[in-house]
């Protein structure tokens, strides 16, 4: 495109207060625009960001030529036909996670980029996680050997849930609240697909049948008659190894709550538990410990070790910061006053987006990657529907090979 973003930013809650400053801020960003149907929020926001420009609604957004990108931060259910609509009028598109809560959804967005060329870029902060991050570069460089096995979770328990879905969604809130968990898989098969860079096959899901006096899961209590709150898929991966995901939503776990906590390889290992990261590589018959403390959590956590209070704040999220793996020499600096939240995630999100519409290159969670980390969860729920059935995976191929992908160690 190698022209500014003029960024239409559909959705003013909770989440989006962390990025609109980001945007702002980008170089390749000319100006930020919001619309919200609950109009306060809007108006809150603008002013709050010092935001010049607000829309009536998203379809104004659509009809504005001025407006070539559109950054959808709606509620989690709605993005798919949100990401339809502004690639068919001609925007580029950031999407806050899922991609979608319909594999046909997901086939048409990759359809429509395939035929656009437009810029999607799911914004999925486990693809640069410190754990990612590493795994990624030791499986890339061979260090680990083939892909054996690997488990990562995202467990947030629904009593964290609770006022964000009222304010929302008003009355209905539990309509939306009880969402099939594996709907909202990017947590999870992020961190696994994108460390050993495969994608899955094959598919068995389980549930964990909810029966909690919030009354959010059962038949009849959400608009997917799902019974789950917990959600296990085991996939098989097109590289021969084997995954464990789960999307846990009642669970007695506050933190971390998205990690790898272990991935395995024939060569090296690594393992993760409540501040400890630990590589081991076999060169012989010994095994050899590897502390990669210092690398993967944030410098501030490492100084606080030792403190009385230390694991306690772990698991209650005190240091949700930048770890040193995670190579910032490549945001640009004009970034650098706002907070990188999610473990140091976001400024990568927004600027792989920024880089991708401005540049035409693609991102590295474009729409065939963001496809891959996104179906094999909705098929799960059909598996754990009837239940455990092995399904195989409808997978929609790789991004265009002639079309050059940003590299998020150089680019
Ligand atoms: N780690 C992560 O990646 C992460 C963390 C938090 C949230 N999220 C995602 O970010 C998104 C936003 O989360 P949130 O907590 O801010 O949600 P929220 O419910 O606080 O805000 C969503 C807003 O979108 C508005 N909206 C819905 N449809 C609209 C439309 N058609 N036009 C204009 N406005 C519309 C709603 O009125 C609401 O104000 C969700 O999809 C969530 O899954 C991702």
């Amino acid at each position: 495109m190698k022209e500014k973003i003029r960024l239409g930013v559909v959705g003013c809650g909770s989440f989006v207060q962390n990025f609109i400053p980001l945007f702002k801020l980008h170089p390749y960003v000319q100006w930020v625009a919001v619309t919200d149907l609950i109009k306060d929020r809007q108006h809150d926001t603008a002013k709050k960001h010092e935001l010049t420009r607000e829309y009536d609604c998203f379809e104004d957004m659509l009809k504005d030529d001025k407006i070539n990108a559109i950054a959808i931060f709606t509620q989690r259910q709605l993005h798919g036909p949100l990401a339809i609509a502004a690639l068919k009028a001609g925007k580029n598109v950031y999407s806050a996670v899922p991609m979608g809560i319909k594999v046909e959804e997901i086939a048409e967005i990759v359809e429509l980029v395939k035929k656009t060329h437009l810029t999607y870029s799911m914004g999925e902060t486990g693809y640069y996680r410190p754990c990612s991050i590493f795994c990624r570069e030791k499986m890339r460089s061979n260090e680990m050997g083939d892909f054996v096995y690997g488990e990562a979770q995202y467990h947030h328990d629904m009593r964290h849930f609770y006022q964000s879905f009222k304010r929302s969604e008003g009355e209905d809130w539990k309509k939306v609240a009880g969402m099939p968990p594996m709907y909202y898989p990017t947590h999870s098969t992020a961190m696994i697909l994108s460390s050993v860079e495969s994608y899955a096959v094959r598919v068995t899901g389980f549930g964990y049948r909810d029966h909690h006096e919030d009354e959010c899961f059962g038949t009849g209590k959400n608009y997917w008659d799902n019974p789950f709150s917990n959600m296990t898929m085991v996939l098989q991966l097109a590289n021969g190894g084997t995954a464990r995901l789960n999307e846990n939503r009642r669970i007695g776990w506050y933190g971390p709550q998205s990690y790898i906590s272990s991935l395995y390889g024939t060569k090296a290992s690594y393992e993760y538990s409540v501040g400890q990261h630990s590589y081991v590589t076999l060169p012989d018959q010994k095994a050899v410990y590897h502390n990669v403390n210092d690398l993967l959590n944030p410098k501030v956590l490492e100084e606080a070790r030792g403190q009385e209070s230390f694991m306690n704040d772990i698991v209650n999220l005190k240091w949700n910061t930048e770890a040193p793996i995670q190579n910032l020499d490549r945001i640009p600096g004009s970034l650098a006053p706002v907070h990188n939240g999610h473990d140091g995630t976001h400024k990568f999100m927004v600027d792989d987006f920024c880089k991708a519409a401005y540049t035409g290159k693609l991102s590295p969670t474009n729409a065939w990657v963001a496809a891959r980390f996104n179906i094999p969860g909705l098929m799960s729920f059909d598996s754990a529907l009837k239940d455990g059935e092995t399904l195989k995976v409808v997978d929609l191929g790789d991004a265009p090979k002639d079309w050059e992908i940003i590299d998020p160690y150089k680019d």
